[in-house]
C-alpha cells in the first residue's frame, strides 16, 4: 500500500529556492495559495504509528484512484499560522491544540493520527524549511495546513488501510476580500452546515465542500458569507462557513456553546479566555437568532479569519447594523490576540511556542 503514494519532485512551482528573502511587495497578501519550498510528509499503515516524516519539495502527490480520501472523504485538515518576530525567531500559537483536535477528529473518522509531539515538531520543521516565506512582522504570517488523509485504496466503504500526514505552507494575510473592513453576513435558512450527532464539530474535509453553494449564492448577492442556524429548529446561531461567531451587548459577550455541531475553534477558545481576563462576562450558551436584533456588536473568530468585525447581518430581508472600529470590543480583542500571536504582548499563558 505504501507504494500508492509518491511525491512529485517537480510540479512547475518549485524551482530552486532563492537564498534571498521574499521581497516585501509579495506581502500585499490575501488568502490565496502561494506555493512555498517544502512540505512535510509521512505515512503509516493502519494500526501502526507514523514514521519520521521528511521534508520534500512542495509538489503534487500521487494517490491511488481508490484512496479512501478520494472516494469516501476520509480526511481531516488543520490550520495554524507561524509569525516572524522582530528578533527573527518564529512563533506558533497553541499548536498542541491543533494536534489534539486532529487526534479527536481522527477517532471520529476512524483514522490513525500523529502524536501530539510529532504534529508540533512537524509544524516547526515545515515553518523552518519555508522560513524565507514567513512575512516580516506586521505583514502577515505563514499559514500551515496539516492534512491527514486516508491514502490507502478501498472499494467497499471501510477505513483506508494507509494514512498520510502532510503539512504544506503558504504566506497569507487577510482572509476575506473585505480585508480588515467589516463583513456583511446573511443568515442561511435553506441549507444546514451540520446536524446533531454528525461531524460538525470535527475538522473533516467533508464539512467544507457542502457549504460552497450557500456561500456562492450569498456572495453573488453581495454578502461576505453566510451564518448558519441549528438544523433542528432554525432558531439558534451555529457558525459561519469558515469561522465561529460571537455577539456582544454591553459588557456581555456570548457565543454558541460547543454542542457537537460547532467547530471547536482555537481562536474561539482563546478569545473567550482573553475577554474574561479583560473583564467581560463571557457566556457559552444557546444564542438565539433573535438576539441579533439587540446586539451591539458581532464578530467572527478563526485561525484564518483572526478576529473579524461584522458590520451587518441580514435575516429574512431585515438588515441590522453593528458597531465596528475604534473603541469596539472586537477591536480590543483583535489587538490583544494578535499582539500575543506576534509577540508584541507578553505571553503569560504559555500559549506561544518560539523556535
Ligand atoms: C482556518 O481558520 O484555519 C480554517 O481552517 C478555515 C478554512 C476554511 C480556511
Amino acid at each position: 500500500y505504501l507504494s500508492s503514494f509518491k511525491i512529485g519532485a517537480y510540479n512547475g512551482y518549485t524551482s530552486q529556492p532563492s537564498p534571498l528573502p521574499i521581497p516585501d511587495s509579495t506581502y500585499s497578501l490575501g488568502f490565496g495559495l502561494m506555493p512555498t519550498d517544502y512540505m512535510y510528509v509521512t505515512k503509516c499503515c493502519v494500526g501502526q504509528n507514523f514514521g519520521h516524516g521528511q521534508l520534500n519539495r512542495y509538489g503534487n502527490i500521487e494517490l491511488s484512484p481508490s484512496a479512501g480520501v478520494l472516494n469516501y472523504g476520509q480526511g481531516l485538515f488543520e490550520g495554524t499560522k507561524a509569525y516572524r518576530k522582530e528578533n527573527g525567531k518564529l512563533m506558533l500559537f497553541r499548536p498542541e491544540e491543533n494536534a489534539i483536535r486532529m487526534k479527536i477528529g481522527a477517532e471520529r473518522m476512524c483514522m490513525t493520527a500523529p502524536s501530539i509531539d510529532q504534529f508540533v515538531d512537524a509544524l516547526k520543521q515545515t515553518a523552518l524549511a519555508n522560513k524565507r516565506w514567513v512575512p516580516p512582522p506586521g505583514k502577515g504570517s505563514l499559514y500551515l495546513r496539516p492534512l491527514l488523509i486516508g491514502s490507502g485504496p478501498v472499494l467497499g466503504l471501510a477505513p483506508a488501510p494507509e494514512y498520510t500526514f502532510l503539512i504544506y505552507a503558504s504566506p497569507v494575510r487577510n482572509y476575506f476580500k473585505e480585508g480588515s473592513a467589516p463583513l456583511n453576513l446573511y443568515v442561511e435558512e435553506d441549507f444546514d452546515r451540520a446536524s446533531r450527532r454528525g461531524t460538525g464539530s470535527v475538522k473533516t474535509i467533508s464539512n467544507y465542500a457542502p457549504v460552497l453553494m450557500a456561500q456562492s449564492i450569498a456572495k453573488s448577492r453581495g454578502f461576505s458569507d453566510v451564518l448558519y442556524l441549528d438544523s433542528d429548529n432554525k432558531k439558534n446561531l451555529e457558525e459561519v462557513s469558515s469561522c465561529n461567531i460571537f455577539i456582544a451587548k454591553g459588557k456581555i459577550i456570548s457565543t454558541p456553546a460547543i454542542n457537537g455541531t460547532i467547530l471547536s475553534g482555537i481562536t474561539r477558545k482563546s478569545v473567550i479566555e482573553i475577554a474574561s481576563d479583560l473583564g467581560y462576562q463571557v457566556e457559552e450558551r444557546v444564542v438565539a437568532v433573535d438576539e441579533l436584533t439587540e446586539a451591539d456588536e458581532v464578530f467572527c473568530t478563526g485561525t484564518a479569519v483572526g478576529v473579524a468585525p461584522v458590520g451587518s447581518i441580514t435575516y429574512r430581508n431585515r438588515r441590522v447594523d453593528y458597531k465596528t472600529g475604534s473603541g469596539s470590543i472586537c477591536e480590543e480583542l483583535y489587538n490583544t490576540i494578535l499582539g500575543l500571536q506576534t509577540g508584541s504582548i507578553e505571553d503569560k499563558k504559555g500559549w506561544i511556542v518560539e523556535f
